[in-house]
């Protein structure tokens, strides 16, 4: 069945396409990690909660959660060669039934992740399409400026259908024509712009003085404004920004060379990951307050904000062009890695050509994706199925998968990049990824369903 040879990029190549660089390979899976999730959710979600006790939660959620499944799942790739279901599958042969019960199950939850996942992630991705085509002043296409007016944007069904149709057109063809190596080269260059333009920003709304109201909301916890749910939307939110939970970075884990370790490059990515959803809320939230605004606008804060500064400054509308360029680039590398985990599972497979894989999946998420683009709550509701409790579901699978059932040796390998033997630090890893990621997983979940004081009090 699987031939572990065939590789993301397409061509049954007998060996996967590796990346030429360090920085490369960095900057292609930060591609994959860095999008709506940093510049869209995460500042809608940390507005919902008051800041900053959330934003502990979710830096507390990345390190003791996310930064080890970051690993694992980099390190069933790089040792498996595979997508995430034949890399189970290779480094688990020796646990017999076990070994088939948990490469399906993951490998198939996985899939059915991304597709929904994609399904909304694409409307999304339409939006930024939308401002895009509105910056440039495509006849007909107009930025909504205000909260209301987004609001009437979003539930404006023509535009949503359009624009989700040619953002997932546009996913679709990258990945049928096997080209994500191209994006991701662009990647390379886009995502250092958008670092320094956000920089700029930042750099703008401090020599304002605007910045000192979003740092203190940002970073100063009010631990009353935390409810159950806040943890479990960290949880969700730490697996959506860092693209784990579902066999993403297991692809990208494939491309790097075998002896090597992952940890710097794991490390890096979450880094920068992580540093540009702050960077975003910084200058979001610095403009909001400076408007006299309130932090909770829901899913148009970025949309909003942005455009309203842009429209003050000189030369505004380049660099509003500018901006949601690279805001699409972000969401549409995002997307080309989505898409990429079920079209990979046909071609390793089910020996599928690439391009009828991409266009059957393309189509059904496409379908999917027009409930998401005629109502608004449909989008809601499958954003939090997909990040409460499949990707931290995927991710608990994958915390057993790597901590319990592969060997020590390509795990410790792939960890220290060494020949053999564990270091102390991937003996903390490991008991991390034993012990502590999947028992908080359940704990949130059981804290967020309210069992978890029932359970205690029952045991009394
Ligand atoms: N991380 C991306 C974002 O923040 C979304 C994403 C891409 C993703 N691939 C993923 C999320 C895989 C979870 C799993 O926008």
């Amino acid at each position: 069945m699987s031939d572990a040879g065939t590789n993301a990029g397409g061509a049954k190549t007998g060996g996967r396409r590796g990346f030429g660089t360090k920085i490369g390979f960095i900057m292609a899976a930060a591609g994959s990690a860095v999008g709506l999730g940093n510049l869209i959710r995460f500042p809608y979600i940390t507005g919902e909660y008051g800041g900053g006790a959330f934003v502990l939660v979710y830096i507390a959620a990345v390190l003791l959660v996310g930064l080890p499944l970051m690993f694992s799942e980099l390190i069933l790739g790089q040792q498996g060669k595979s997508g995430i279901m034949g890399a189970i599958r290779n480094l688990t042969s020796h646990c017999g039934i076990a070994s088939t019960i948990m490469s399906i199950s993951t490998g198939l939850l996985a899939v059915i992740t991304c597709c929904m996942f994609l399904a909304f992630y694409s409307v999304l991705g339409g939006w930024t399409l939308h401002y895009l085509f509105g910056s440039i002043g495509f006849p007909g296409v107009e930025i909504a400026l205000s909260k209301e007016a987004f609001e009437g944007f979003q539930k404006n069904l023509q535009l949503n259908i359009v624009w989700h149709s040619v953002f997932m057109l546009l996913t679709t063809l990258v990945v049928a024509g096997g080209v994500q190596n191209g994006i991701e080269r662009l990647c390379n260059l886009l995502m250092p712009m958008l670092i320094l333009f956000l920089i700029g920003l930042l750099g703008y709304v401090a020599y304002e003085g605007w910045l000192n109201q979003a740092v203190s909301f940002l970073f100063t916890p009010d631990f009353s404004r935390l409810s159950p749910k806040a943890f479990l939307d960290a949880l969700g939110q730490a697996f959506f920004s860092l693209s784990i939970g579902m066999g993403t970075m297991v692809i990208y884990g494939s491309y790097m060379k075998q002896r090597g370790t992952v940890v710097r490059d794991g490390v890096a990515v979450s880094f920068v990951d992580t540093g540009i959803a702050l960077l975003g809320g910084m200058v979001i939230f610095s403009i909001l307050f400076s408007a006299g605004q309130k932090p909770d606008q829901g899913l148009g804060l970025l949309f909003v904000t942005l455009p309203n500064l842009f429209a003050e400054l000189p030369a505004g509308s380049v660099l509003s062009i500018f901006f949601f360029a690279l805001v699409v680039f972000a969401a549409w590398s995002s997307s080309i890695s989505l898409l990429e985990v079920p079209v990979s599972f046909l071609i390793e497979e089910f020996n599928l050509s690439r391009r009828l894989a991409a266009a059957l999946f393309g189509l059904a998420i496409w379908g999917l994706g027009m409930g998401c683009a005629v109502s608004l709550d449909f989008l809601n509701q499958l954003d939090s199925i997909v990040s409460l409790y499949l990707l931290p579901l995927g991710g608990m699978l994958v915390a057993i998968i790597v901590g319990w059932m592969v060997k020590a040796d390509p795990r410790d390998q792939g960890f220290t990049g060494r020949d053999s033997g564990a270091s102390p630090l991937s003996r903390c890893w490991l008991f991390t990824l034993r012990f502590i990621s999947p028992v908080l997983i359940v704990l949130i979940l059981l804290y967020k369903f309210e069992l978890l004081d029932w359970l205690l009090a029952s045991s009394k």
